[in-house]
């Protein structure tokens, strides 16, 4: 049995056709003074995955989550996965100044104190996340799908960029499926909304430390790969040092969309072709459905 929350609902619909099983409707609703009501229709399975992202509004989301683990276990569900493609908070995972909340121990306790037995994500933006839980706790790549996604026809001209050396492992998977190179960008974040892009510190192969000329992205098709897209400053700045060095054309890719602050505009304003997101959370630019790759997980 499938169950998705208000965040998920058109993935978790896919996902329950792709496996062939049951689509649990939920009934929500917000009282007058903003508090969720939230109802369970049908006979409850011994095992339900609810699928649910928390993204904006990212405490809602999260409460609604809770809300449907614990309920299903109340209602006499035996075992319960949460499927939450997009995780919000995931990127304070420790205290970066003193006194800060640690925001992502903090959900994934509340996930298992709801009753959770199994969590499945998707890239999330620091793996050792999951170490906050003591249920199994798998973190699935989007870059699959993402690769199956895109047009190959010229895939020997296609040169897959990191935007920053953190996402270099998805430029790596995505240009070992799709059979090109890649490289990554180096990035200083200045602030939550500033980012400072450096060089191309082009790099082919990780095993070696050959670099590669920055003449290497002249003419070429660049696929920029992030896991997240927020305020879309990183992109920006990818997209300008991509085309000062003769990249022919841009696309943009990533995980999860969030897309704030007129950041799609920003990005199509600087250059980009398409921006191909996945549906870990809806936007304009969720192309690619991690239905699949989520189905294939729970079979
Ligand atoms: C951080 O390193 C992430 O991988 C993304 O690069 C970051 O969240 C993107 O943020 P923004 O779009 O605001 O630059």
């Amino acid at each position: 049995m499938i169950i998705g929350g208000s965040a998920s609902q058109d993935l978790a619909a896919h996902v329950a056709k792709e496996l062939g099983e049951e689509l649990c409707y939920v009934e929500t609703k917000k009282f007058p003074d903003g508090e969720r009501y939230l109802r369970i229709d049908g006979e409850i399975a011994d095992e339900v995955t609810v699928i649910q992202s928390t993204g904006y509004p990212q405490d809602e989301n999260l409460m609604e989550l809770l809300f449907i683990i614990a309920n299903l276990k109340d209602l006499g569900a035996k075992k319960v996965r949460a499927v939450v493609p997009y995780m919000g908070y995931a990127r304070q995972e420790k205290r970066f100044n003193p006194g800060e909340t640690i925001s992502a121990k903090i959900i994934c306790e509340l996930i298992q104190a709801a009753g959770a037995d199994e969590f499945i994500t998707f890239n999330i933006h620091e793996a050792c996340v999951l170490n906050f839980f003591d249920i199994p706790a798998r973190n699935l790549s989007a870059m699959p799908a993402i690769a199956e996604f895109l047009d190959k026809s010229d895939a020997d001209n296609m040169l897959i960029i990191a935007p920053d050396k953190g996402a270099y492992g998805f430029a790596q998977e995505m240009s070992e499926i799709i059979g090109c190179d890649c490289t990554y960008l180096t990035k200083v974040r200045l602030g939550p909304d500033k980012v400072e892009t450096k060089i191309v510190d082009v790099r082919c192969d990780s095993e070696s430390e050959n670099t590669v000329n920055v003449d290497s992205v002249k003419g070429k098709h660049a696929i920029i790969i992030d896991d997240i897209i927020a305020t879309g400053g990183t992109i920006v700045n990818a997209i300008n040092i991509l085309k000062q060095y003769g990249a022919s054309e841009i696309d943009v890719c990533c995980v999860h969309p969030i897309l704030t602050n007129n950041g799609t505009t920003r990005i199509y304003s600087a250059g980009a072709n398409k921006i191909i997101g996945t549906n870990s959370l809806s936007s304009d630019t969720s192309r690619v459905s991690l239905a699949k790759s989520i189905a294939d997980a729970l079979r």
